[in-house]
Formats: structure tokens, C-alpha cells, sequence
């Protein structure tokens, strides 16, 4: 079975084709970086219009780089939320043209979903029961999986998303943006143990939530401090990264340890950090869990993600119709 996946709910806009939710035979991403560095951030309006110009163009091809045509494509995956309304919207609006043209079905898709799903891309199956740490620069999230589609959120953040808490504080040493690669990259040149900052939460046992906006005010009072102002740049970055790490791995492993549990999938933009990837493993093998990982692609947003989960929920009937709207908010349960 054929699907078309398509993804815009940030600054990525991205077209996959996927066949029987494993073999990718496209998967073209288009990055909206460029635009929106100079403004530190999305900017929502300017996103809807890049998707808006790349959408068509990134259909047509995604079918000539996979030599298909569209009448190979047995359904079409949309992101309908959580998302940028606006962009969430231009990729329905594509999808439901293109089911309704092709009157094919259209399976409206929760991006959490989809990047839980990206590991089902990767190694061809989602061990069950599991746990997954969703981080991206939204959502931070600890989720037990239970079987496809069966979800139970056991913890979340109280205030900002991982990815949230690396492009803030990057803004704060004058890195740029997208914050998360920058302080990852710089964090190789410092000394994590120098600078010891807080782990909110880490140790209350049985609380699986999370909270990173004290660590990100800790970095602030740090930096006016005199010693934060004489501080090498990449001590700080590595002790922010440190901090930020040893939560999500204490928090994950600990919650894999009591739902018994013997596998950890990773997830979302955050799934990126080189020292989240090797804290996780190497804590990990000392309790015998497996740590299942996407490749750098594929915890990025993109389309096949999408198609993958899309293929899922279509072997259980989800099917949506041309009803389905962008939900910026979207809940994953
Ligand atoms: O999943 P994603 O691509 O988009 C959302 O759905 O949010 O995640 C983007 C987030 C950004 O906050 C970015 O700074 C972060 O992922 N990120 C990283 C790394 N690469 C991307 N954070 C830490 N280390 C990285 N290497
Ligand atoms: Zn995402």
C-alpha cells in the first residue's frame, strides 16, 4: 500500500511517499531555516506563505524522484495538528484536494503520532509495551505505548519543552537560532561538570513531569552573576545541556523501570542531542533496556513519519473526511 505523506505544521515543509509503512521511497524536506533565523524564532505568517509556495511543486517532485504517478498512491497522511494553524491548514487543504481528486482516503494524522512512528521507519517494527520520550520544540512528553494507537501520557512539562528551554537559553549566550544544534555543537568544546545548574524534578520519583523554565532563570542569574561573566561560553552551553539531559534520561529510565518495560524509543527534534543519544544509551545498557533511536532525519519533522503513522491508523479503519481541520492543540489521547 502507497501513501503520500505530507507535513507542514512548523517551518518544514516536507512530501513522502512510504509504502506498507516501512519502505521510504521518498522523503523530501524543505527547511524554512533561512527565512526565519534574523527573527529568532517561526514566524507563522511567513511560514504559511513558503508552504503555501512550496507545497505543489514538492508533490510533483516527490512522484518524479519515486517514478510514480498519482494514480499509484493508494492514500493520502496529513498532519492536522498540533501545529501553526495556518500551516497545519495548507497541508490539509493539499491532502483533501488530492483525496478528493484521486478519491482515495485521507487520514488526517497527529504529529506526536508521527514522530513516535519515525521509529517504525527505521527498524521496521514498535516494540510493545514501550516508552517513549517525545522532545521537540513543543511538546516534552513520556508516553507509555501500549500497542498501536494505545497511549498513556505518564508525564509532561509543566512550562516550556526541552526544545524550547535550548533555543531560549541559546538566545541568551547570543548563539542564534535554532538553539538546540548550536549549544549541542559548542557543548563538545566545554566542560560539562564545571558549571552545576539545577534538575528540576528529577528526583521525585513517582512524578513522571518535567519543568525547565527554573533551569533557564538559574542560566540568567548565572550569566549577570561575576563568575557567569567571566565564564567560558561552551562551560556554560555544556552545563545547561548536562542538566537538561540528566532529568530526561533519570525521568525515562525510571519510568521504563516501573511500567517493566524493557525498550525506550526516542523521539521528536530534541531526539537530535548527541549527549541525550549517549547518556540514554549508555544508562540504559546498564539496566538492560534497549534504546531505539531514529536517524538524524528522521527525528526532524518530516513526511514519511506521517505516512508511517497514517498507514497504522488506516489498517484500523481511522480514515477521516474531508471535514478534518487543523487543530493547533491536538492531544495525542
Ligand atoms: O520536532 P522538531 O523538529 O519540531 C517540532 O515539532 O517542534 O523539534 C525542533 C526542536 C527545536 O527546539 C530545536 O532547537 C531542537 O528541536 N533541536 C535540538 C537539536 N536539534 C534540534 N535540541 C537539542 N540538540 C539538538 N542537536
Ligand atoms: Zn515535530
Amino acid at each position: 500500500m502507497l501513501i503520500l505523506g505530507i507535513e507542514t505544521s512548523c517551518d518544514e515543509t516536507s512530501v513522502a511517499l512510504v509504502e506498507d509503512g516501512k519502505k521510504m521511497l521518498v522523503n523530501l524536506i524543505r527547511s524554512q531555516l533561512d527565512i526565519h533565523r534574523d527573527f529568532g524564532g517561526v514566524v507563522p505568517e511567513l511560514a504559511c506563505r513558503k508552504h503555501l509556495e512550496l507545497i505543489n511543486p514538492l508533490l510533483l517532485e516527490a512522484l518524479e524522484v519515486a517514478k510514480k504517478s498519482w494514480k499509484d498512491i493508494d492514500a493520502v497522511a496529513v498532519t492536522s495538528g498540533p501545529g501553526l494553524v495556518g500551516a497545519v491548514l495548507i497541508g490539509v487543504a493539499a491532502a483533501k484536494a488530492i483525496s478528493l481528486a484521486l478519491d482515495i482516503p485521507l487520514i488526517g494524522v497527529n504529529h506526536l503520532e508521527g514522530h513516535i512512528y519515525a521509529n517504525h521507519l527505521e527498524e521496521g517494527f514498535i516494540p510493545f509495551p514501550s516508552i517513549a520520550l517525545l522532545v521537540s520544540g513543543g511538546h516534552t512528553s513520556l508516553i507509555l505505548i501500549k500497542d498501536h494507537g494505545k497511549y498513556e501520557i505518564l508525564g509532561e512539562t509543566r512550562d516550556d519543552a526541552a526544545g524550547e528551554a535550548f533555543d531560549k537559553v541559546a538566545r541568551m549566550l547570543h548563539l542564534g537560532y535554532p538553539g538546540g544544534p548550536l549549544i549541542d555543537k559548542l557543548s563538545k568544546e566545554g566542560d560539562p561538570e564545571k558549571i552545576h545548574f539545577p534538575r528540576a524534578m528529577m528526583n521525585r520519583k513517582d512524578n513522571f513531569d518535567f519543568s525547565f523554565s527554573g533551569l533557564k532563570t538559574s542560566v540568567v542569574y548565572y550569566l549577570k552573576s561575576d563568575e557567569g561573566k567571566n565564564a567560558k561560553t561552551a562551560d556554560i552551553a555544556g552545563g545547561f545541556q548536562e542538566a537538561v539531559v540528566d532529568v530526561l534520561v533519570a525521568k525515562t529510565i525510571r519510568a521504563a523501570k516501573k511500567y517493566k518495560t524493557t525498550d525506550i524509543l526516542l523521539a521528536g527534534g530534541v531526539a537530535r542531542n548527541s549527549k541525550l543519544r549517549e547518556k540514554m544509551l549508555q544508562k540504559a545498557r546498564g539496566q538492560k533496556i534497549n534504546v531505539h533511536i531514529p536517524s538524524l532525519l528522521l527525528c526532524t519533522d518530516n513526511a514519511a513519519m506521517i505516512a508511517t503513522a497514517g498507514y497504522f491508523l488506516y489498517k484500523r479503519g481511522m480514515i477521516s473526511d474531508l471535514s478534518l481541520d487543523a487543530v493547533p492543540n491536538l492531544s495525542l489521547v
